[in-house]
């Protein structure tokens, strides 16, 4: 069976992270996310899977490749212009030869894809979507369906009075090829506002399947640390790379621990970190590789991708620093703030509230003060 993952969009709610890499290729836990979707699939008795790609596609094709680092076989296809979701998988139509699985290239889930194949048989659908409860249904787009599951009609964030359900779609689907004859070619065209709405009309089979797996949007600047602070805590199933040194402690390769640092768990270590005289760094947080965290550091419910600087003093809470960041001492970045790649922040700066940083942003000694 195939697969195909959507992997073209722009990413924008998560820039600045997405500025320099598309946002399925942004690590989580230290490896770029569509790596570890690819092995969940390849766990699941898919090998072989299109990527359709548009926005930064070269960044798909150096780190995957054919796919065989994976032993998988991959297609990596690049749309001419963005097609949207529905026009995308058109786009690679050519390559489908039975049901096959879609993806969206930005959720975090541990659906049971098997069960969900047995589901889409049994019922002889057409399209089959995945749908996960949400506690605030307001905000999403509901599905409803009758006491078999057949889809019966689409709600897009409806008013309190007129909720009806509390299921929305998960961005995973089971579609068979003929269904695509309803897309116009070369064209822009949804899943959700284009093609399940004209299925519905056609009355083709179209089923939701429930389920209450672990599922996230990575999309997002707090749903992505969310989500490493879900992994580190357990709350989804992840195999975690490298040795585990310490009570939830895990170090990817070597790195060097100051005996007088503190690291209180559930932290990951990327290789060639070092970390300094009497810092501080408290779980869930994750380091990513050739980090330096100077004396006296404090981190707790921070994500850093690889190559930051850390001088004397920092301190970080629930925020993220992209790649290559050198951070002067004594300065804050707290509160959900984003930090993008190769920023030069100067010393006793106070970034927090959500604030984001562009890439290659230099900042003076105290410009943002406290
Ligand atoms: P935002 O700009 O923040 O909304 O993110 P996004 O561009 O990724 O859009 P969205 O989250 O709605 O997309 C859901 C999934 O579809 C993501 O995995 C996207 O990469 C993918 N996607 C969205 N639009 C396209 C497209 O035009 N072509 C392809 N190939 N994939 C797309």
């Amino acid at each position: 069976m195939k697969a195909v993952i959507l992997v073209g969009g722009l990413g924008t709610r998560l820039r600045p992270l997405t500025c320099n890499t598309p946002k399925p290729m942004i690590p989580l836990v230290n490896q770029p996310f569509i790596e570890w979707m690819l092995l969940r699939l390849r766990d699941q008795g898919i090998s072989e899977v299109i990527l359709a790609v548009q926005y930064l596609a070269d960044r798909f094709r150096e780190t995957l490749g054919d796919g065989s680092r994976l032993e998988m076989t991959l297609h990596i296809v690049e749309e001419p212009e963005p097609r949207g979701t529905a026009g995308a998988v058109k786009n690679v139509e050519h390559l489908l030869d039975g049901p096959t699985f879609v993806f969206n290239g930005d959720v975090m889930t541990d659906l049971d894809l098997r069960a969900m194949l047995a589901f889409h048989r049994e019922k002889q659908s057409m399209v089959t979507i995945s749908l996960t409860p949400v506690d605030d249904p307001t905000q999403f787009g509901l599905v409803e369906m009758d006491g078999q599951n057949r889809v019966q009609r689409f709600l897009e964030k409806p008013r309190a009075e007129d909720i009806t359900t509390n299921l929305i779609n998960a961005g995973t689907y089971i579609i068979e090829p003929e269904i695509f004859r309803y897309v116009p070619p070369n064209q822009f065209y949804m899943f959700e506002r284009g093609l399940f709405p004209v299925v519905l009309q056609t009355g083709d089979p179209m089923y939701g399947f429930p389920s209450r797996a672990y599922w996230t949007d990575i999309g997002k600047p707090q749903t992505y640390i969310d989500v490493h602070h879900d992994i580190l805590i357990g709350k989804v199933r992840y195999g975690f790379r490298g040795q585990q040194i310490a009570d939830r402690v895990w170090l990817e390769g070597d790195a060097e621990i100051h005996p007088t640092a503190q690291i209180v768990g559930p932290v990951v270590i990327g290789p060639g970190t070092v970390i300094e005289r009497g810092a501080r760094v408290i779980g869930p947080s994750v380091l990513g590789a050739n980090c330096s965290i100077g004396p006296e550091c404090s981190l707790e419910g921070a994500v850093l991708w690889d190559a930051n600087r850390l001088e004397e003093g920092v301190v970080l809470r629930n925020c993220v620093l992209g790649r290559g960041n050198q951070i002067g001492a004594r300065t804050q970045i707290v509160d959900g703030a984003i930090i993008g790649d190769a920023c030069s922040l100067g010393p006793e700066n106070r970034l927090e509230r959500g604030i984001r940083v562009w890439p290659n942003t230099n900042l003076g000694e105290r410009a943002i003060s406290f």
